[in-house]
């Protein structure tokens, strides 16, 4: 091989083995100081409403928020917080809605004509959208961007790991999922992906009696604290089953709640404020 070829191996061999930068910028108006995924090993534990609560108690300490709806497929965030109108588009990109609180939305369900209209694409369908919401939204000023992730490892969840400037993900576990399995799973793929993991969110672990208040630990003593210390990990929060939670967003009025979900959550994920994990709560 002569020199020349022999450089240019050297070069092309370079180039297979250093990590490749997918990212991309947003949009020229969006000016994001975080964002942070919400994940999970699998679906239906409730990464959407950690999501939304996340938004919400951040959006009530005075924060820009916005939220991105990366479940293209089963996309839950609008309902939540009622909204139905269709996003506009302008010359600059694409506006996200705005929730009563002034929380800003995008998601597929704000662009479809008919909302309940299944989505069938395939996997690179699903992840340019994602991208699009990425780089054609004007986002505008956001202290905080959260973006509620499709369940599993498929090409979206990828897309969102590759495309976007993720300062952090929060794992959101139930007690039945073999919470440890399903923590270090997300632990070493976010660790592959260079990404933090910010902490975890256990969901419908226990729930209290109506009638006396105490707490029923539904599938046993919560392993969470423990999994969490050997990761190092922060406990970000434990949701109760909450039937008021379920009514609230299936009525669309999330931001009627008035329980004190996810409040520490928030306040330890807000990096301008102290952390503050020894006080509790939720
Ligand atoms: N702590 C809770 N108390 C009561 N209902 C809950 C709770 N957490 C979730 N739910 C309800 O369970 C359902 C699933 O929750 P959610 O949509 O947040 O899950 P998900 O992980 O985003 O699901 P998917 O994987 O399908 O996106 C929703 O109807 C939600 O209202
Ligand atoms: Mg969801």
């Amino acid at each position: 091989m002569d020199k020349q070829n022999a450089a240019a191996a050297e070069k092309s061999r370079e180039e297979r083995v250093k990590p490749q930068d997918f990212r991309v910028p947003a949009n020229e108006y969006s000016n994001i100081k975080k964002i942070i995924g919400v994940v999970s090993g699998k679906g239906g534990v409730g990464k959407s409403l950690v999501t939304a609560l996340l938004a919400l108690q951040m959006s009530r300490k005075g924060k820009q928020v916005g939220i991105l709806d990366a479940d293209i497929t089963g996309p839950s965030i609008p309902k939540m917080f009622g909204l139905h109108k269709k996003a506009v588009t302008c010359e600059n990109g694409i506006l996200p809605e705005f929730t009563r609180d002034r929380i800003r939305v995008i998601s597929i369900n704000l662009l479809l004509e008919e909302e309940d209209a299944p989505v069938v694409w395939r996997g690179p369908l699903l992840s340019g959208v994602v991208k699009q919401f990425w780089t054609d939204v004007l986002w505008e000023n956001l202290d905080y961007l959260f973006v509620d992730m499709p369940p599993g490892t498929g090409d979206v969840p990828l897309t969102v790991f590759q495309t976007l400037p993720l300062d952090g993900i929060v794992v959101v576990a139930s007690p039945q999922d073999l919470v440890q399995l399903i923590v270090r799973k997300a632990y070493r793929m976010a660790k592959t992906m260079n990404i933090p993991i910010l902490g975890i969110v256990e969901n419908m672990g226990y729930l209290k009696c109506p009638d006396c208040g105490r707490q029923i630990n539904i599938f046993g003593e919560s392993r969470l604290d423990e999994v969490a210390v050997d990761l190092e990990l922060p406990v970000l929060g434990k949701l109760p089953v909450d039937p008021e939670l379920s009514r609230l967003c299936d009525e669309g009025r999330l931001e009627d709640l008035t329980a004190p979900y996810l409040v520490t959550a928030a306040a330890m994920l807000d990096t301008t404020e102290q952390r503050k994990p020894e006080q509790g709560g939720y």
